[in-house]
C-alpha cells in the first residue's frame, strides 16, 4: 500500500504523498472537467481526468436512477484504471433536486425557498437532495446559488434566494443538509457556493452581463453569503460568468486569489463554469491566453465540456513555457485531492446503492410539500375568499400551468430548459385541488376556461411562466401574462364567479393592470413535483405564512426596484397575507 492509500493518515500527508507521484499531465487531468457526453470510460482513463459532469438534461438512457448509478459506476471504475487510481469527482446540477432524474424528487426552486424564511426547512431539504444524488453515486453538487437578484429580467431569478443578501445568507443552511458537519464521506454531498461574485446584479439583469459597482458595494451586496458558505465548510465556489466592472470574474485575480482564498481562506476548490475561459477577452474560444489568465487568476478545476483535450494541450504547453508556474498546477491539485480524500472516495469509490430506494420516496415528496405550502405568498385576499372551505362546492380550475408538472418544475428539470407536460412524477396543482375539495365538491377543469358559468362557487386560474434557464429566461421587454392567461382569466371572470389566481413563475410579473379584477392573488414561484402544498394553503389546511423575497414592481418602468431605494412598489419585499388573521 502506498502513502496515500492509506486511510489511516492525516488528509495532507496522504496529498503530499500521491502529489510527490503525479506526473504533469496526470496534474493537469486532475484539473480538467469533461461533460459526460463529450467523453467516455476510456478518456477519463487515457488522460487521467479529474471530473466529468452532467450539464443540465445530460442523462443515461433510460433516465432512470439505477441507470445513472451505472453509469457513475462505470466511470469511476475507468479512473481506478490509472496508474494512481485517482477517482472523478462527478458533477451535477441538483439545484432543487436531483432534478435531472425521472423520478427524483423536484422541490420549490430557491426565490420559492426565499419566501419560506426558514433555514431550518432549506437545510432539511439540502438533506434529503443529499441522499438522492447519493443514491446515484454523485458526490458533488452545484448548488446552492447564493446569487442577489436585484432585477427580475435576469433569467435566473428563480435561482436566487431573494434580492437582499440577508436572504441567502441564511439559505446557506442547504449547504449544512448538503454536506452535513462537513465534506466528508456519503451520503455528504460537495456543495458549490454560486455564481462568484455578482451574478444577480448585471445592468439590466442581463444574464453574464456586466455588474458596475464600487468594491464596497460589491462587498455589501453580494459577497455575504459567500462568506456564510466559508463559515460552513462549503467545498467548492463556482466563478461566475459575469464580469464586474467590464472585467470578466474568470481571469480576476484579485477577486479569486486575492480576495476569496487568500483574505478569506478559502481552501476548497475554484471550479469555472461552463466555458467560462472561453470569453475572458471577449474571442469565442479559448487560447492560451485565457487558459493562463485564468489558471493564474485562481481557477483549480475547469469546466470545458467539449473541448478538454484542446484545454489540456494548451495549459501543458503554458506550463512549460513557464507562463503558469508549477505551484499553481500544484495549489490546484492540493485542493482537488484533499477533496478526494475527505469524500472517502479511495475507499468507496462506487455507488452505495442502498439510497437508490430513496429517491423520490414519500418521505422526501412530504418535506417538498411542506417546502411548497410554505412558499405560497398570498398578495391579494378579497373578501375572504382564500381559504376555500373544503366540502360540497363547485369549483372551477382553469390555466395552462394547472394540470403540468413541467410547468411547475421550471427549468433545470429533467432537461436543462425544463419543458411542459407530464415529463415526471408527482402531483400537479389540479390533483391536489381536487384531492384538498373533497369527494362532496365538484371539481372540473379546462385550461382555456371552456365550460365556466356562474353555477360555480370559485374559479381558479393557474398561469404563468413556461420553463426557461439562464439567459434563455432573460426578460429585456414587456413582462406581462401571456396573452392566452389573459384570455383564461377574463373568461372566468365573464361568467361573474370569484376568480383566484396563482402565478406559476420564476420572478414578479407586470400584472398591477389586472389585479383590481382578480378577487385573490397567489405567488406560487416553481414549486417542483409536489403541487398539492398550492392547495394545502388555497383549501387552508396550512396557513398562509409565505413572504416576498424580492420586491413586486408597479410597472416594469420602475427596473431595478429593491428594497429600501425610495420607489413605491405595487408590493414590497416582505409582503404576504397571512390568511388565519382575515387580511385582505
Ligand atoms: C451552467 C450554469 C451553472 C451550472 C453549469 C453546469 O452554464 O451557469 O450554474 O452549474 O453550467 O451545468
Amino acid at each position: 500500500m502506498m502513502r496515500y492509500q492509506d486511510p489511516a493518515l492525516p488528509v495532507a500527508e496522504r496529498v503530499d504523498d500521491l502529489l510527490a507521484r503525479m506526473s504533469l499531465d496526470e496534474k493537469i487531468g486532475q484539473m480538467t472537467q469533461a461533460e459526460r457526453l463529450e467523453s467516455d470510460e476510456a478518456d477519463v482513463t487515457a488522460y487521467r481526468l479529474g471530473s466529468v459532469l452532467s450539464g443540465g438534461g445530460s442523462v443515461p438512457e433510460p433516465n432512470a436512477p439505477k441507470t445513472w448509478a451505472d453509469m457513475y459506476d462505470g466511470l469511476q471504475r475507468a479512473a481506478l484504471r490509472t496508474p494512481l487510481g485517482i477517482p472523478i469527482l462527478y458533477g451535477v446540477d441538483a439545484v432543487h433536486g436531483h432534478g435531472n432524474v425521472v423520478g427524483a424528487t423536484v422541490f420549490p426552486h430557491n426565490i420559492g425557498l426565499g419566501a419560506t424564511r426558514d433555514p431550518g426547512l432549506v437545510r432539511e431539504i439540502g438533506a434529503a437532495v443529499a441522499r438522492e444524488v447519493t443514491g446515484t453515486g454523485i458526490t458533488w453538487n452545484f448548488a446552492p446559488c447564493l446569487g442577489v437578484v436585484r432585477n427580475p429580467r435576469w433569467g435566473r431569478t428563480y435561482e436566487s434566494f431573494g434580492e437582499l443578501s440577508e436572504l441567502p445568507v441564511v439559505m446557506t443552511s442547504y449547504i449544512a443538509g448538503l454536506q452535513g458537519p462537513r465534506v466528508g464521506p456519503p451520503p455528504s454531498v460537495m456543495a458549490t457556493a454560486k455564481h462568484y461574485i455578482g451574478d444577480g446584479g448585471t445592468d439590466d439583469g442581463d444574464d453574464q452581463g456586466d455588474t458596475r459597482l464600487s468594491e464596497a458595494e460589491l462587498r455589501v451586496l453580494h459577497l455575504p453569503p459567500f462568506l456564510a458558505a466559508l463559515r460552513l465548510g462549503v467545498g467548492s465556489i463556482m466563478i461566475s460568468l459575469s464580469a464586474w466592472n467590464g472585467v470578466k470574474v474568470h481571469g480576476h485575480r484579485y477577486l479569486i486569489t486575492d480576495v476569496l482564498k487568500n483574505e478569506l481562506g478559502f481552501t476548497g476548490i475554484v471550479v469555472s463554469d461552463w466555458n467560462g475561459l472561453d470569453e475572458i477577452f471577449g474571442r469565442d474560444e479559448f487560447t492560451g491566453e485565457e487558459v493562463r489568465a485564468a489558471i493564474n487568476a485562481g481557477i483549480d478545476m475547469v469546466m470545458v465540456p467539449e473541448r478538454w483535450r484542446q484545454f489540456i494541450d494548451v495549459l501543458r504547453e503554458e506550463v512549460k513555457a513557464g507562463r503558469v508556474p508549477m505551484s499553481r498546477i500544484d495549489d490546484a491539485n492540493r485542493r482537488i485531492l484533499t477533496k478526494k480524500f475527505e469524500q472517502g472516495l479511495f475507499e468507496h469509490p462506487l455507488t452505495d446503492r442502498s439510497y437508490l430506494e430513496l429517491i423520490g420516496s414519500d418521505e422526501h415528496r412530504a418535506l417538498a410539500r411542506r417546502a411548497v405550502a410554505a412558499s405560497q405568498v398570498v398578495l391579494k385576499n378579497e373578501a375572504g375568499l382564500l381559504p376555500l372551505a373544503p366540502g360540497a362546492r363547485r369549483i372551477f380550475v382553469a390555466g395552462r400551468a394547472a394540470d403540468d408538472i413541467g410547468m411547475q418544475c421550471g427549468g433545470w428539470t429533467i432537461s436543462w430548459q425544463g419543458s411542459p407536460g407530464a415529463i415526471t412524477d408527482g402531483t400537479t396543482i389540479l390533483e391536489g385541488v381536487r384531492a384538498a375539495a373533497g369527494p362532496d365538491a365538484t371539481v372540473v377543469h379546462d385550461a382555456g376556461g371552456a365550460g365556466i358559468d356562474s353555477s360555480f362557487d370559485v374559479a381558479i386560474a393557474v398561469v404563468g411562466e413556461e420553463p426557461y434557464a439562464e439567459d434563455e429566461g432573460d426578460l429585456p421587454g414587456d413582462m406581462g401574462l401571456e396573452a392566452c392567461d389573459l384570455e383564461t382569466i377574463a373568461r372566468l371572470r365573464e361568467a361573474g364567479v370569484p376568480v383566484v389566481v396563482v402565478l406559476v413563475s420564476g420572478r414578479p410579473l407586470d400584472i398591477a393592470a389586472e389585479l383590481p379584477g382578480w378577487d385573490a392573488f397567489v405567488a406560487a414561484w416553481l414549486p417542483g413535483t409536489e403541487g398539492d402544498g398550492v392547495a394545502d394553503v388555497l383549501f387552508g389546511a396550512v396557513p398562509a405564512s409565505g413572504r416576498l423575497p424580492v420586491t413586486w414592481m408597479r410597472s416594469t418602468d420602475q427596473l431595478p426596484i429593491n428594497d429600501g431605494d425610495g420607489q413605491v412598489p405595487l408590493f414590497p419585499y416582505g409582503y404576504g397575507l397571512s390568511l388565519d388573521s382575515g387580511e385582505s
